[in-house]
């Protein structure tokens, strides 16, 4: 019963040292190419490999992220448990990132940068947060915690998910009406949303038209999931005001492209909230408890919706 990690060196170390301690009885190792195939019941990856099949009796396919959209869903055979990555630091990352995104988008940042630039020295007219309105796309693990860091400044806060839910202080909107009745009362609109068929180029033309003037996008959900050249085209008529982008399609964005001089968009290499590793390890391990325990791992994946 052998957990194959399938990931970066640096955090190797510290997954293994916390099986070891937690966990004795589950052999853990990197080394894919001597492993016994036939052993291994648990991988963790970003990618599903392209020799899953030899693993004929792998139980759980771990993400290393949160998102499992890169995951491939149907590569991976219908009784193997695909769990995404719920843990801590993966929440904090993304807690911080967001407010710095919707404070540095409150307050104007983006101006007053390309004032900087132009040697312009002028104050821009300031909202004050009670009279901002901010919306989030996705009310999971990452949006409402995300929202929660927000309560304090005093902002509107609103969400948006695909089934009604209830979070106190913030008006909640679902499905496919819900959606717009946030979107014209958004004046910075958050994507947490992850990647599926029905979120597949949703930022686009249509959606921006419904913002109100002047609104402002932080998108930190799945590059597929924006269209580059319908934002870039809010922001120059001025509908849009500016947006702070971490995910793009493709990742890097090749020289050249718009957003990299755009004076309206803070660009950031998907870089918002990374997995970390003491406190991944301890939610896998866990999760390979509650299996054993014959209870589900937190963040089953369910396949019918993908996610
Ligand atoms: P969750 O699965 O916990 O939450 C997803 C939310 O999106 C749920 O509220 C869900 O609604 C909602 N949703 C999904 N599809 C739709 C839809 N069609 N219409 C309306 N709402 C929908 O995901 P997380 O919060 O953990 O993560 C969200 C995404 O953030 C990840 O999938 C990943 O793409 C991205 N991410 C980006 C990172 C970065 O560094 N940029 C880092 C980590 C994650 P419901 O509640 O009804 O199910
Ligand atoms: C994730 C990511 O999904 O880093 O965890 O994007």
């Amino acid at each position: 019963m052998t957990f194959l990690f399938n990931s970066d060196a640096r955090r190797r170390t510290i997954f293994a040292d916390a099986f070891a301690r937690e966990l004795p009885d589950v052999p853990f190792t990197m080394d894919a190419a001597t492993v016994d195939p036939d052993a291994v019941r648990y991988l963790i990856s970003w990618t599903v490999p392209d020799n899953l099949a030899r693993y004929r009796n792998l139980e759980i396919l771990f993400s290393i992220g949160a998102g499992v959209d890169q995951l491939r869903l149907d590569a991976v055979p219908a009784n193997v448990k695909i769990v995404r990555m719920i843990e801590e630091g993966i929440v904090r990352m993304m807690q911080e990132y967001v407010t710095l995104a919707v404070l540095a988008l409150h307050r104007n940042l983006p101006a007053y940068l390309a004032q900087q630039r132009a040697g312009e020295w002028a104050d821009i007219a300031q909202l004050q947060a009670g009279s901002r309105r901010v919306g989030v796309l996705g009310l999971g693990q990452l949006g409402q915690a995300v929202l929660d860091r927000l309560k304090p400044f005093g902002f509107a806060l609103a969400g948006w998910s695909r089934l009604p839910r209830w979070i106190e202080g913030v008006t909640c909107h679902h499905g496919e009406p819900g959606l717009e009745e946030m979107l014209v009362a958004s004046d910075i609109l958050v994507c947490l949303l992850p990647l599926t068929e029905e979120t597949r180029g949703l930022l686009d033309a249509a959606l921006f038209a419904k913002l109100p003037e002047g609104a402002a996008l932080v998108h930190t959900g799945r590059g597929p999931q924006l269209d580059h050249e319908a934002l870039v085209a809010a922001l120059d008529r001025g509908h849009l005001s500016a947006a702070m982008i971490d995910v793009t399609d493709p990742e890097p964005l090749a020289a050249g492209h718009p957003f990299w001089p755009h004076p309206k968009i803070i660009l950031t290499p998907h870089v918002a909230s990374v997995t970390q590793p003491a406190t991944a390890a301890r939610a896998v391990i866990e999760n390979i408890r509650r299996h054993r325990a014959g209870l589900d791992p937190i963040g089953l994946v369910d396949r019918s919706r993908g996610y």
